[in-house]
């Protein structure tokens, strides 16, 4: 690695995207990790020099994409000479391997969530057409130990990852196989990484984990041994100066502790917004789908957290058409859905995955069936999201101005409870957290106008 090449000529890099959070927060990292080698991020794959796809494994269609996809950018590579290293990664480079090199001969590098400190040393090496193509060993404390903790802090809200893999093996889910076991940084790691956001203006951290409130790592090295859980992080990460606001996500609900949710009654600075997928709302269902908790359980959380911070969103996600999901199963989904009421929620058809036990399962259910219930789930999905945001007319509350707007003196920013906000404003309010009052909301944005500058000390 030298950096020679990077004050000799700036090379153009196009990192494109799918899936979770994990990877966008990923894909930042491999912008990191690929800059000292005179890497500039582009827009658009065309000309590129290195073009990378960070992929999704989820579903069938996610994974589809990324072979489309592929297509198009090997008709790119044509055109430029075939002057353009194409690198694969995320989850379907780990699922899938070297088939991937198989299926589309133009990708040049194939590299799992677990190798992206690698990445450089890759690259040199494809371009001199020499050694591994193929990184998906599952190395994840020598990934985070490898990454720079240093960041660079695109704007006033940023992900920090704190916890990666998944040992919970729900039967429909690939993210176990390919992500790997679950793994907790520890907390000077974070410390670190937090406080240089913040000294880049971050005020908004959101943590990251599959299962990010089975965060368990080990406390800061000056206080002893002892191992920390979400809350006792979050009351740390509170105190860094700057960080006025944290979130975490995505949670699951037999990893959800009193401390965390204490932490919620306590803390200023946890946003009132709680990811906590639930998948169904029959038990039965439940249990066939390995998640270690029943609807009852669920809800039993969701009343504690209301009960220590009354104006908590609630989020979810949910899936329709599970093998044996019958009528009654779904509409048992449909009253756990009433009964919380949320804020918003993400709901898909349960699309058979392959390696999963779900897959071979007896009872699968029709495409239309499937449909139909996505139509109702959704469409109540929408009244309550529609309700949830109509709730603030006539509010005052704290936004986070994140950038300008589409139209002209029109800025946007984020609510407490994760609602997208537009104004009217001046531009140097970007990055702070100003009062707006909210006059007008729809099913995805609230409109409000801009009352005062409330900096927070
Ligand atoms: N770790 C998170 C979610 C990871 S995947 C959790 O445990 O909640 C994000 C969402 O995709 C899941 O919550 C689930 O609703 C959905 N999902 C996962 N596998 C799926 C499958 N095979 N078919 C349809 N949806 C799926
Ligand atoms: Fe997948 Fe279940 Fe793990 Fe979430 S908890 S990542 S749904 S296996
Ligand atoms: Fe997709 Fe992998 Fe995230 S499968 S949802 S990108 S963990």
């Amino acid at each position: 690695m030298t950096t020679q090449t990077s004050q000799s000529e700036p090379k153009r890099l196009f990192i494109k995207t799918y899936g979770c959070q994990m990877n966008v927060y990923d894909s930042e990292r491999m912008r990191d990790v690929l800059r000292p080698l005179g890497y500039q991020p582009v827009d658009t794959a065309d000309n590129a020099d290195l073009v990378v796809l960070n992929t999704c494994h989820i579903r069938e269609k996610a994974t589809e994409k990324v072979y489309s996809e592929l297509g198009q950018i090997k008709k790119m590579k044509e055109a430029a000479g075939g002057k353009m290293t194409i690198a694969v990664a995320g989850c379907v480079a780990q699922a899938e391997g070297a088939e991937i090199m198989r299926r589309q001969p133009a990708v040049d590098l194939v590299l799992g969530p677990q190798a992206y400190h690698k990445l450089p040393e890759m690259v040199a090496r494809a371009s001199r057409a020499v050694g591994e193509r193929l990184e998906t060993e599952f190395e994840t404390l020598e990934k985070f130990d490898a990454l720079p903790k240093a960041r660079e802090a695109d704007g006033p809200s940023a992900f920090l990852s704190v916890q990666e893999g998944c040992d919970k093996f729900c039967t429909f889910c690939v993210v176990p196989y390919t992500r790997g076991a679950e793994l907790s940084r520890p907390v000077d790691d974070i410390t670190i990484e937090a406080r240089s956001l913040a000294a880049q203006g971050v005020r908004d951290i959101s943590l990251l984990g599959q299962n990010v409130n089975a965060w368990h790592g080990a406390g800061p090295k000056l206080e002893g041994d002892g191992e920390w859980g979400l809350g006792q992080l979050a009351r740390h990460l509170a105190k860094i100066g700057g960080i006025d606001r944290i979130r975490y996500t995505t949670s699951h609900p037999r990893d959800m502790d009193d401390d965390l949710i204490a932490a919620h009654g306590e803390v200023p600075e946890l946003m009132p917004f709680l990811h906590l997928p639930v998948q169904s709302g029959s038990d039965r269902i439940l249990k066939a789908m390995n998640r270690g908790h029943t609807a009852e359980r669920y809800l039993d959380i969701m009343r504690k957290m209301r009960e220590a911070r009354p104006d908590m969103a609630l989020a979810s996600d949910f899936i329709v058409g599970f093998p044996g999901e019958s009528d009654q199963d779904f509409e048992d989904t449909m009253d756990l859905v009433r009964e919380v009421g949320y804020a918003i929620a993400y709901s898909f058809k349960y699309s058979p995955r392959p390696g999963t036990p779900a897959a071979d399962m007896f009872g699968h259910v029709p495409e239309e069936v499937k449909d139909e219930r996505l139509q109702r789930l959704q469409a109540l999905l929408k009244q309550q999201q529609t309700e949830f945001n109509a709730s603030k007319v006539g509010q005052t509350i704290p936004v986070l101005v994140t950038g300008k707007g589409r139209n002209p003196g029109q800025m946007h920013g984020r609510s407490p409870w994760m609602q997208a906000v537009h104004f009217d404003g001046p531009d140097h309010l970007a990055g702070q957290i100003v009062d707006v009052k909210i006059v007008g909301a729809t099913l995805n944005s609230l409109a409000g106008e801009y009352a005062a500058a409330v900096e927070a000390a």
